[in-house]
């Protein structure tokens, strides 16, 4: 998702650091150069250590929600780079943690790493091996490149945290939780409806750090109410 390369070569101006057109850079790289340039969160993951600026959307869904206390066995969908699992290992160093990724990621002290697609059929079982229990949350900030049609680009998102979701009621312990990404115009009523029939508290929110121009949206999902045993029916709304 990072068009272009260039070591920066900005000028301040008023405050605001200006990149120069470079014969081989586009416009939208040019672009894309000056928003992480001017971007606070950029500059503080920077200064923390933390990989991607995405970090901070998970730290204050955290701080408004609170299922990272406690949690002993995480699964990062669509880990790479790798900023949400280091503040999950930062805010419980205890957890182990499971991630996920089409892309490499760089090793992270107390997490096993998959490079391959979720889903893929040997996903889920590559995944629940090496975590050795049932997790306590799920996590996915998975997101599908953008072909540039809003509707087709949330369609194909909406997929994958469906995928996710389907995942995360097959595995949670129950009281456990599930957050996810999705987008504005995705997340439609049925799938709220179904997610409200697995767990307590079903809410949305956009973080701070969620760039106000962007769809992007979180719905944390937590009080997994746990599987049906068998002959017993599904709970129900
Ligand atoms: C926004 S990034 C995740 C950033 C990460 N949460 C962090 O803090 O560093 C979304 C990731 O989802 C991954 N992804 C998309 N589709 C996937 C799939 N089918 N299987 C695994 N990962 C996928 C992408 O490769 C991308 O790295």
């Amino acid at each position: 998702m990072k068009p272009g390369g260039g070591s920066g070569g900005g000028r301040p101006v008023q405050g605001r650091q200006r990149v120069k057109t470079a014969r081989n850079r586009s416009a939208q790289s040019t672009r894309w150069l000056e928003r992480q340039l001017n971007d606070p969160y950029v500059r503080r993951a920077k200064a923390e250590g933390y990989r991607s600026r995405a970090a901070y959307k998970l730290l204050e869904l955290d701080e408004r929600f609170g299922f990272l206390k406690g949690a002993r066995r995480v699964v990062d969908l669509g880990i790479a780079p790798g900023g949400w699992t280091q503040v999950v290992r930062r805010r419980v160093p205890g957890a182990a943690v499971v991630g996920i990724d089409l892309l490499p990621v760089d090793p992270i002290d107390g997490a096993t790493i998959f490079e391959m697609d979720f889903m893929s059929d040997e996903a889920p079982a590559r995944l629940m091996e090496a975590l050795g229990g049932a997790p306590d949350l799920v996590l996915s900030d998975m997101a599908a490149n953008t072909v540039g049609h809003p509707q087709t680009d949330a369609l194909r998102t909406m997929g994958l945290v469906e995928a996710a979701h389907a995942f995360a009621i097959e595995v949670l312990r129950p009281g456990g939780a599930f957050v996810a990404k999705v987008f504005a115009g995705g997340a439609d009523a049925a799938f709220v409806a179904e997610m409200k029939r697995n767990f307590a508290t079903v809410k949305h929110a956009k973080p701070p750090a969620s760039r106000k121009g962007s769809v992007e949206w979180f719905v944390v999902a937590q009080g997994f109410k746990g599987r049906p045993s068998a002959g017993e029916p599904a709970a129900e709304g």
